[in-house]
């Protein structure tokens, strides 16, 4: 929490427009300080999509609140769907959690008015969409915020996996003055100075105020994710040229959604996903790949359908049980190279073809 960290927190606030960031252990603790700076807590309802990391399910049912699962808009886009959020509104309602799947952004501008009417928090669940833009109602120009910067807060996640990767790590950012002091206090046990403040003399004791964490992040990491952040944008148009190349091949493969194609605007492109004819399709293709020593991986089970969330008794949410059911996630990183993509992408319609 020294100067390495002050300067990550304050080049990543510049980045993304805004006033306060946080560097956290965790994107599950940077959930976990929206929550409880948020004030929600037992009784409250929090909507969320049911296809999502289970990180915003667990730190919502960790406070004490009762996530209540979102279907997603389509199979083409799985992001949360605004009819259905607005369906499951109650008077418990207190906070909407979104998820940018892939990068790609929620329908930001019905989801922030239904918040703005109905007095809700707008949590973005963001690890997905570091360097993602906002785009007007009409899809066509940036509205100049980044995803993470539409909501009262935006959580953020370093795991390795992600387009920002520092091993582990998070970040939690707000423009609220008084969410900013919250958060400062929990990330640190509530206490009013730290370690760092009186190794430089500028305090000799510190006062407890809130029951906090440690969620700190240390000067190594930091370090690690500057260097990151400056890698960042080139990263991202990577991957955009690299997934564009995986729409072009697919497209001719009979049967395949693939999310999101051709959408208008700046996704960060977190990972390529394709949505298989059925189940059982989805099943031959992974299979298939695996005998190809292509890696696949599912982003994600739907969440009322782990055991521990079973007793939220969600037995609606057609769409993203057969989203979770069909969908796989292909092989993107920056440093892919173009003749494993296209190895990917033959090995995918050779499955399929094999299947009919
Ligand atoms: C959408 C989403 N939310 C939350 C998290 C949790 O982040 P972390 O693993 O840093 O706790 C992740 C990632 O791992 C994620 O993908």
């Amino acid at each position: 929490m020294g100067p390495e960290v002050a300067a990550f927190e304050a080049e990543f606030a510049e980045f993304l427009g805004v006033r306060h960031a946080f560097a956290v252990a965790s994107g599950t603790a940077a959930l976990h300080l929206a929550l409880l700076s948020t004030g929600i807590g037992p009784g409250d309802e929090v909507i969320q999509p049911a296809v999502n990391f289970v990180a915003a399910a667990n730190m919502t049912t960790l406070v004490g609140a009762q996530p209540v699962f979102a279907d997603i808009v389509a199979l083409a886009e799985p992001t949360i769907d605004p009819a259905h959020v607005e369906r499951l509104l109650t008077p418990r309602t207190r906070a909407l959690v979104v998820m940018h799947y892939g990068g790609h952004l929620c329908r930001m501008a019905e989801l922030a008015a239904l918040c703005r009417e109905r007095d809700l928090v707008l949590i973005e669940d963001a690890p997905h969409a570091l360097g993602a833009r906002y785009l007007d109602p009409a899809g066509r120009t940036p509205h100049g915020r980044h995803a993470g910067a539409l909501g009262d807060v935006g959580c953020f996640s370093f795991f390795s996996n992600k387009n920002l990767a520092t091993g582990e790590g998070g970040m939690i950012v707000t423009d609220r003055d008084d969410l900013a002091e919250r958060i400062r206090l929990l990330r640190s046990h509530g206490m009013t100075t730290l370690t760092w403040d009186r190794h430089q003399g500028r305090a000799h004791s510190y006062d407890v105020v809130a029951h906090g964490f440690n969620y700190r992040f240390d000067e190594m990491r930091a370090a690690i994710g500057r260097v990151q952040l400056e890698k960042l944008p080139a990263g991202n148009t990577r991957r955009e040229a690299l997934v564009r190349e995986y729409w072009r091949s697919l497209a001719e493969v009979p049967g395949l959604i693939l999310p999101f194609h051709g959408r208008p605007g700046e996704s960060a492109h977190h990972i390529m996903v394709a949505v298989a004819p059925s189940a059982d399709e989805r099943r031959t293709i992974v299979e298939h790949l695996i005998t190809q020593r292509i890696q696949t991986s599912l982003h994600y089970p739907c969440i009322p359908d782990f055991t521990g969330f079973a007793q939220t008794g969600d037995d609606r949410l057609p769409l993203s049980r057969e989203f979770a059911s069909r969908t796989i996630t292909l092989p993107l990183y920056p440093d892919l190279p173009q003749p494993a993509l296209r190895t990917v992408c033959e090995e995918m319609a050779a499955a399929l073809e094999r299947v009919s």
